[in-house]
């Protein structure tokens, strides 16, 4: 019999497969649904701190060194008015979920400054979520802004985080740090209980004929996994703390490769929201299956195999693999 179970922040887990942050989990009947088809814990979507702290000094600093136009940058958020209830639903639908569904359910804030909205950490333990993922999502466009003060002050949110709460903490990052092994080194030392690697920034597009910006998201593909996995495999052997891989997981391949990068779990988004929740029992039953053949016992027997320090050409993480790739490309066909 192959133990497919792992551990990930402290929870043990059926397996090593979970639903990722996004809008399929607003919905009990569909967490139910991914319940019943095999899934070992969901991460629900996101409390975005403008929906709490609309005008807190702080945010309001983020954003006009960000847009050099507070007043401008106030306009893109959304209504108060509108959004003033949703802090008290969410907090209502995590209840509702740990009612009616057995698999941890864990909170996801998505914030930038300190400030008051911390305290919704609290109220999302307070609410039954067995434990929270903070959502760095920051994108700095302030040329006086340096690394040193931004990551100063995302410790800073973190470490607060982490000791309002009893809960196990995640933080989700983004790829985009100068110096990412430092940056998630001091993570780890605010004592953090995992690292979720990375999130995928929306991206602009432009609408050329009526000359506006085009608000679109693209859902992610299979290729898009090599980024998070090239950085678990080169930090799961350095820093001590669950990496969880996600980006790019789409098939049982991907859930595979997460493991012997060193990961504790993969998460998936997109493919659910493409192609349906039948797509976890699928995963789940050609994991096992490919296990089997390849006579693996256990994914813990697996993760963390195919880290940098495992492998047997540690540079292929790094840049002399580069050089190598492009002195493949000889000439033209
Ligand atoms: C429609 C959509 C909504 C999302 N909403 C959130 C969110 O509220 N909070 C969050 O942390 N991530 C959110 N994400 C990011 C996903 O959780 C995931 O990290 C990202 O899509 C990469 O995984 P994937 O390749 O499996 O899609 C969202 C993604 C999508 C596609």
């Amino acid at each position: 019999m192959i133990d497919i179970s792992t551990n990930y922040l402290g929870l043990k887990l059926k397996n090593p497969l979970i639903a990722s942050s996004s809008p399929l989990l607003k919905k009990v009947e569909h967490v139910k649904r991914m319940e019943d088809a095999g899934i070992a814990a969901v991460v629900m979507y996101s409390l975005f701190e403008e929906q709490i702290i609309h005008e807190s000094l702080e945010l309001d600093h983020y954003l006009s060194r960000a847009t050099n136009s507070s007043a401008e940058a106030v306009s893109y958020l959304p209504d108060i008015g509108q959004y003033s209830l949703l802090p008290d639903k969410y907090l209502e639908n995590i209840q509702k979920l740990k009612k009616s569904v057995n698999i941890p359910v864990i909170g996801s804030l998505n914030g930038v400054s300190k400030g008051g909205w911390v305290r919704y950490a609290r109220h999302i333990q307070d609410a039954g979520a067995d434990a929270l993922e903070l959502n760095l999502y920051y994108i700095s466009t302030d040329p006086t802004l340096t690394a040193q003060e931004l990551e100063d002050t995302q410790i800073e949110l973190v470490a607060e985080v982490k000791s309002s709460i009893k809960i196990p903490l995640a933080v989700k990052l983004s790829p985009s740090y100068t110096a990412l092994p430092n940056f998630v080194k001091r993570l780890a030392e605010t004592e953090v209980n995992g690292l979720v690697l990375f999130n995928r920034f929306y991206q602009p597009d432009f609408d050329i004929e009526e000359l506006v910006i085009a608000h679109t998201l693209d859902l992610s593909i299979p290729t898009d996994l090599r980024l998070p996995l090239r950085w678990i495999a080169i930090l799961s052997s350095q820093v001590n703390t669950d990496f969880a891989l996600t980006s790019g997981v789409h098939t049982y391949q991907g859930v595979l490769k997460a493991m012997m990068a060193g990961a504790k779990v993969a998460m998936m988004a997109s493919e659910l929201l493409q192609n349906g929740i039948g797509r976890i029992p699928e995963i789940l039953h050609d994991l096992g299956t490919w296990m089997e053949e390849h006579e693996y016992i256990s994914i813990k027997q697996m993760q963390g195999s195919m880290s940098q320090k495992s492998v047997a050409e540690p540079a292929a993480f790094e840049r002399a693999n580069y050089m190598k790739v492009l002195s493949s490309f000889q000439d033209l066909p």
